[in-house]
């Protein structure tokens, strides 16, 4: 097992009807820039349960967040920030706005030429403006993390960014939210939790047992309650395990001692980004390619992901190894997601060489847990997804 620290200060108040808590997390004195997304919050009851808890704070607020949180867009919450004097911000949404109001923290204080620095120069922010969210889709993990990834329509760029100052203060996560989401989002938030795993996990042994058996727990549980989530989001039971799980999929805590990749990720972000294909799908198209163009390295931890994972007892290493990427692919499209970038658009020519190009002059020379996937070989992957 690597060496590591470990340090995760979001207090989670997971439950239900727990949104009303609110008010005892936000301090009294708190000028407060509720952020949120499109309106989905008015529809499903959220909006007013959190306006409720806030009656007796201080409140603006900001909505219209999109999906892939946009720039231009925070741009102009940036400015009601100042123009407000707000001292505190809430995130009522999915990973969009958790991301979009992670930016806004770290914008707020800094003071260089210009917040897209944030992104471009990868600043770390140590402290920004301290920030509490209430989960309206689980997905991400962005509720118990302290990184975000920012669209600039502009450039057609999406890019990371983060440090130890972004963790929201709370997270209110109440599994009641699921029953609003729609089945699109939810085999999303599936995906993504169930790949996140995957990028902390699907590299090479190094002797972690409890935290290949963490990983390990997450993709089984989240396996087990897909379909019960999607027959039926109103089973509450089934709901709270799929919320749980994917905060525990990218809490931090299961990449601790262990190798981790996100090359899928780096990847899954360009496509996101030239074509708008959602966050989760862009991982289902890359996924399978990464792991059959990696196989040597990464077969070891194939295998063990098949036996325990997916119950695959019979053959060679080799075998159960490439029988684990066909069962990753068929949980995919039995969810309903495609893997095929020509799925989504027919304008996907090129598109390999343009990341690889991106990936070179950002100076991405080398990703994956052995920092050796070159440009050349990430061109390679997105022509096998193609
Ligand atoms: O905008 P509204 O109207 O709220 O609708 C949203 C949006 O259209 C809707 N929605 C959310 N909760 C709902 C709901 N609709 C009905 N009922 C509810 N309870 O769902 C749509 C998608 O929302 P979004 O926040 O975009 O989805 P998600 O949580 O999947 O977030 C995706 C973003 O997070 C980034 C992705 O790259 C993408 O930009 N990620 C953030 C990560 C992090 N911070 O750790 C890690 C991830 O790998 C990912 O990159
Ligand atoms: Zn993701």
């Amino acid at each position: 097992m690597n060496n590591f620290d470990f340090k995760n200060p979001t207090k989670i108040i997971f439950g239900k009807d727990t949104i009303e808590k609110l008010k005892e997390e936000i301090p009294a004195n708190a000028k407060v820039l509720m952020l949120y997304g499109g309106g989905s919050i008015k529809k499903n009851g959220i909006y007013d349960q959190v306006k409720t808890a806030l009656a007796k704070i201080d409140t603006v607020e900001f909505g219209g967040i999109p999906a892939n949180p946009e720039y231009a867009v925070l741009m102009q919450a940036l400015k009601v920030i100042k123009e407000e004097n707000i001292n505190y911000l809430l995130a009522v949404g999915g990973g969009s706005v958790i991301d979009g109001t992670k930016f806004l923290s770290a914008a707020a204080v800094y003071d260089g030429d210009t917040p897209w620095e944030i992104l471009t120069k990868n600043i770390r922010t140590a402290k920004g403006m301290p920030f509490g969210t209430v989960l309206t889709l689980p997905a991400t993990g962005s509720e118990m993390n302290s990184g975000a990834v920012i669209t600039r329509a502009e450039t057609k760029e999406k890019l990371a960014m983060g440090g130890p100052g972004l963790f929201p203060e709370f997270s209110i996560l109440d599994p009641k939210v699921i029953t609003s989401i729609p089945e699109r989002q939810l085999v999303n938030g599936i995906t993504d939790a169930f790949t996140h795993v995957l990028e902390q996990y699907m590299t090479y042994p190094v002797g972690a047992l409890l935290q290949d058996r963490f990983a390990e727990s997450i993709l089984q549980t989240l396996i087990e309650v897909a379909p019960k989530v999607l027959k039926d989001p109103a089973d509450y039971n089934a709901a709270a395990n799929f919320m749980w799980s994917c905060t525990m999929a990218l809490n931090g805590l299961i990449q601790k001692g262990v190798p981790t990749d996100w090359a899928i990720h780096a990847m899954g972000h360009e496509l996101t980004a030239l074509f708008g294909i959602d966050h989760a799908r862009t991982l289902a198209v890359i996924a399978p390619s990464h792991y059959k163009f990696n196989f040597e390295d990464k077969k070891e931890k194939l295998a063990q992901y098949a036996e325990r994972v997916w119950n695959i007892s019979e053959g060679s290493i080799d075998d159960k190894a490439y029988a684990a990427i066909e069962k990753t692919e068929g949980f995919f499209k039995e969810l309903g997601i495609d893997t095929k970038l020509s799925d989504y658009t027919k304008d996907y020519e090129g598109t390999a060489e343009k990341i690889a190009e991106r990936f070179t002059n950002r100076g991405w020379l080398g990703l994956g847990e052995h920092q050796s996937l070159s440009p050349d070989k990430v061109e390679k992957i997105v022509k096998m997804a193609y």
